[in-house]
């Protein structure tokens, strides 16, 4: 039998195209930020082992898959992505080195080495720190699944090697315990974990001295985050507020029922602390959360919201949304319409529920519909774009700061972010990626503003 934490599998790939001696890497990832900050952490690795990143995935020796388990649709990607990577080994003779990382990697490991011969490597998000090891176990022919889930082991391994962004993601917390019925995130990522506070802001200090303006406190449950000597995440983010440099702090994402009021208070108290915050409701039906056993309620939330804002009148909600849960009716589908009308959503994401393996829902009597989910989901989304557009539109003739985060697709066009994190397109003369400007936003789209600097405006 094939445990999901047995290290060596098999020597050999069983597929019979050449593999490419890894020299150049590529990682494509899905899902969460926690993967996009995965994905540049391993990057690091294979540099310091010698790889250059590849300026695309088909100029790759090696391709890392960094994959999301979350719904069913994301799990699937990682079948045909490999496909295509094996079709075009064999078209030219020689292919790419293939590892799968990622939550898809942690919860069917053994699965993906059965049905894919062509995977060379198997690596879960919390081992990755052995990727060069296991890289170089490949190239001599063995293949290495490893899904062990260790604590804190890969933080130290990782070091502190950090390149610094305008906007820098840093992980704070690991893991859930919630165990929300739907969810493969506590089997895939394991019980919740924290960083130790000082090893945070040491990190941060290194960040704010290679040029990062803005620090993006990451967790599956970031705003459980306690470590070990008691530091709460309101006492965390006041300390990274005084760090020099840091002129902005977000995190995500949120559990309603760790929005303390000390946490609330905190956007009150920190001007670093941006008034936009992510905070997933799911459904604004008590008996679908519940079922969902999400531990907070309708009320519960909307009173967050109600106090966040009257500290912050400015405060922007964004929220995720899960459609035909298990026995959702039509009037508990429309509870989930009015708390987003309560709201009033900046930004959402908005899902179909999609049974997982292994989770309580999946079992559950009364899966819904395809039909209706289809429905219901055209409606939410109908209602949250409308908010959202109406949201960027109210930015319009008015003065924002904006962080410049990286380089537009023009000459001279900057991309930045305002404090509610819309991107704006800005021409810039004179100022930098890393800059915080002022901008006057001449017009909205549903995703994005564009704008002018606000001294030219004056002039
Ligand atoms: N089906 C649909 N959406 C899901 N999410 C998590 N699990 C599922 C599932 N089984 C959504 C939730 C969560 C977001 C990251 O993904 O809305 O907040
Ligand atoms: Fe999944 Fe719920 Fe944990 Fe979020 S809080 S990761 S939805 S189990």
């Amino acid at each position: 039998m094939l445990g999901l934490h047995d290290n060596r599998l098999t020597s050999g790939v069983a597929d019979s195209v050449p593999v490419k001696q890894p020299k150049s890497y590529f990682v494509k990832s899905y899902g969460c930020q926690m993967n996009v900050y995965d994905a540049e952490r391993m990057g690091e690795l294979l540099e310091a082992d010698g790889l250059s990143p590849a300026a695309t995935q088909a100029e790759a020796d090696l391709v890392v898959l960094n994959t999301c388990h979350i719904r069913e649709k994301a799990s699937e990607k990682v079948y045909s992505e490999i496909g295509r990577i094996e079709k075009a080994g064999r078209k030219s003779g020689e292919r790419s080195m293939i590892a799968v990382a990622g939550c898809v990697a942690q919860a069917e490991g053994a699965e993906i080495a059965a049905r894919a011969p062509a995977v060379d490597l198997i690596v879960g998000p919390q081992a990755y720190h052995r990727l060069p090891e296991m890289v170089g176990a490949a190239v001599k022919g063995e293949r290495r699944v490893d899904t062990d889930l260790p604590t804190l082991e890969k933080f130290t391994a990782l070091g502190t090697a950090r390149k610094a962004a305008p906007s820098s993601f840093l992980t704070v917390q690991e893991g859930c315990d919630k165990f929300c019925t739907y969810c493969v995130v506590p089997y895939t990522r394991g019980a919740e974990v924290s960083r130790p506070a000082n090893v945070l802001i040491e990190e941060t200090r290194k960040l704010a001295d290679g040029g990062a303006r803005e620090i993006v406190l990451l967790g599956q449950n970031v705003n459980a985050y306690r470590d070990a000597s008691g530091t709460g995440f309101a006492d965390l983010i006041a300390r990274v507020a005084n760090i020099p440099g840091i002129a902005r702090i977000r995190y995500m994402t949120s559990h309603p029922a760790d929005m303390t009021d000390e946490l609330i208070a905190a956007h009150g108290e920190i001007d670093a602390l941006m008034p936009f915050l992510h905070l997933p409701v799911q459904s604004g039906s008590d008996r679908i959360l519940k079922a969902m056993n999400r531990s907070h309620t309708a009320d519960s939330y909307l009173k967050s919201i109600d106090a966040l804002r009257r500290i912050r009148p400015d405060m922007a909600i964004s929220g995720d949304f899960i459609v035909g849960f298990p026995g959702e009716t039509e009037a508990e589908f429309e509870d989930t319409l009015e708390i987003v009308r309560r709201t009033n959503y900046a930004q959402a994401y908005s899902f179909k529920y999609s049974p997982r393996p292994g989770t309580p829902a999946a079992e559950m009597a009364d899966q819904i519909d395809e039909t209706v989910k289809v429905d219901r989901l055209a409606r939410l989304q109908a209602l949250l774009n409308d908010q959202q557009l109406a949201f960027n539109a109210a930015t319009v003739d008015t003065a924002t700061d904006v962080l410049l985060e990286r380089p537009g697709k023009h000459a001279g066009q900057l991309i930045g972010k305002t404090p509610w994190l819309q991107s704006v397109h800005l021409y810039a003369d004179g100022a930098k990626i890393g800059d915080i400007v002022t901008a006057h936003i001449e017009s909205a789209g549903p995703n994005s503003l564009a704008g002018i600097l606000q001294e030219r405006k004056a002039a």
